[in-house]
């Protein structure tokens, strides 16, 4: 189908074919990213839920892996992480091979249709093999459903310092804490979240890591929202806080979003990557989600994006930027200093685009800009920033099909945290999609879009005819 190829991303990681949804199981490993996701190999819509598998040694090009785990007798096999257990506290590794295990929820959908509570339950799989091929443990589940409907999402980390795994489980309303000293006999340690954060939904897929800022380590807990997104639907806030290895304490009760745009969700973080950390999301919401126009496969993740952490006035905030690998796929840029960009077709410099490109720009002043992207059916889609409303914005109601699900046509906003004099937008650009990423990563939306034909044309604007220090272009090559 030719609109398949005209809204099939070229820069992001998507199936050949079919449904998927969350990353799952992130895990680097002998210079190598596992990514799993969940996937559905027989339809183009959410179904009985296995994981799907791909590798990549640089973060942009992708390797498509036969499934991993396939559902069983004890249900689908919902979302989760994985890890390397380098200590063998599992007694899965092998002759010194540490085994990769993932930790996912058993969704059984014949309690669910019983109207039971408890079909939700954390089960364990191994791989010797680089994930290639895994057993199930014969144990499983290995954490029992207390009576809890949403029960589900496990990221498993090793604490060092209490030497044993901790566990970070969405749990309706909350997360729920528990340890383990060998992934198999877990113990509650602790609730966070009741009283906290954005409750517009039911939380799902956390994580729970450190970052560094200036020496000092900040932990982060991720929860997933779905409903109940700044800009409705599905999406990613964020807590920063202590954690002592049995609770999470907050600085804050701030509600913070690590992506305001409507299509970044499950949004977690690869393990084992020692201090940096490196973020992906599933690139749509589950309002739209499985009626988005694509014909052969439904959705794309996000691209790869380094976390770090800033502070503005007393409050700390997540910065997340596209992973510098991404360079990779660079042209050759066009740079232009000293730009007014009252109105200003960035086109006649680069030629007609056609195909996914980034770009970078810089201000010494804060003011009104817009960036159009437009192909000659009139279809257009504006990103930009509005000084009054202090909101960075992606406009995508005239972005071509839009009719597929009411909420879809929308102007999306996102606040400016930042209070710097200057600003900086960076956009990752593909045929179906942009990513906006606005002062060093503070303010960050990603949206999806289906147009009629591809977008060609670039344009400024600016009412008040803001200067740009600099724009730098760069056409991106195809990572397929
Ligand atoms: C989030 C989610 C998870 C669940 C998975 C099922 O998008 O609902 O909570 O494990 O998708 O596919």
């Amino acid at each position: 189908d030719p609109t398949d190829d005209l809204h099939r991303p070229l820069v992001h990681f998507t199936p050949r074919e079919k449904w998927m949804n969350d990353p799952n199981g992130m895990v680097f490993h002998n210079g190598t990213y596992h990514l799993f996701y969940q996937y559905y190999p027989d339809s183009t819509v959410w179904g009985p839920m296995h994981w799907g598998h791909a590798t990549s040694k640089d973060l942009v090009h992708w390797q498509h892996q036969p499934i991993a785990l396939y559902p069983d007798s004890l249900g689908y096999i919902f979302s989760g992480s994985a890890v390397i257990d380098e200590k063998n506290t599992t007694g899965f590794g092998r002759n010194g091979t540490p085994a990769m295990v993932a930790i996912f929820t058993h969704h059984d959908p014949k309690g669910e249709s019983a109207g039971r509570n408890d079909y939700q339950n954390q089960s364990l799989a191994y791989s010797l093999d680089e994930g290639k091929t895994w057993t199930k443990y014969a144990g499983n589940p290995v954490l029992k459903n207390p009576g809890i409907k949403d029960f589900r999402d496990p990221k498993v980390m090793w604490y060092e310092p209490g030497n044993k795994w901790i566990m970070t489980l969405a749990t309706l309303d909350r997360i729920t804490f528990y340890s383990s000293p060998d992934l198999k006999q877990w113990k509650k340690e602790s609730e966070f979240g009741k009283e906290v954060g954005a409750h517009g939904g039911v939380w799902e897929c956390p994580d729970l890591f450190q970052l560094n800022y200036n020496g000092k380590n900040i932990w982060v807990l991720i929860v997933n929202l779905n409903p109940g997104g700044p800009n409705g639907g599905s999406a990613t806030q964020y807590f920063l806080g202590d954690f002592d290895g049995k609770a999470f304490k907050p600085f804050s009760t701030e509600t913070k979003w690590l992506d305001y745009g409507p299509d970044e969700y499950a949004g977690v973080t690869w393990s084992n990557t020692g201090k940096r950390k490196i973020f992906l999301g599933w690139m749509s919401n589950w309002q739209y989600a499985t009626v988005v126009p694509t014909l052969r496969w439904r959705s794309a993740m996000t691209v790869p994006r380094d976390l770090g952490i800033q502070k503005i006035g007393e409050s700390y905030y997540i910065t997340s930027n596209p992973v510098p690998e991404l360079n990779v796929l660079a042209e050759k840029p066009v740079v232009l200093n000293n730009i007014q960009a009252g109105n200003f077709d960035l086109t006649e410099k680069t030629g007609l685009v056609n195909g996914p490109s980034m770009i970078q720009l810089k201000a010494a002043q804060i003011g009104d800009l817009s960036i159009e992207l437009s192909n000659e059916i009139g279809q257009k889609l504006i990103v930009g920033f509005d000084q009054q409303s202090n909101m960075y914005f992606i406009d995508r109601r005239e972005s071509g099909k839009v009719e597929f699900e009411k909420g879809f046509a929308a102007r999306h906003t996102a606040p400016r945290l930042s209070t710097k004099q200057d600003m900086d937008m960076t956009l990752v650009i593909d045929n179906a999609s942009i990513e906006l990423f606005a002062d060093g990563g503070t303010s960050v939306m990603t949206a999806i879009y289906f147009p009629g034909n591809i977008y060609s044309r670039i344009k400024l604007q600016s009412p008040g005819n803001l200067r740009l220090e600099s724009l730098e272009f760069k056409r991106l090559r195809s990572i397929y």
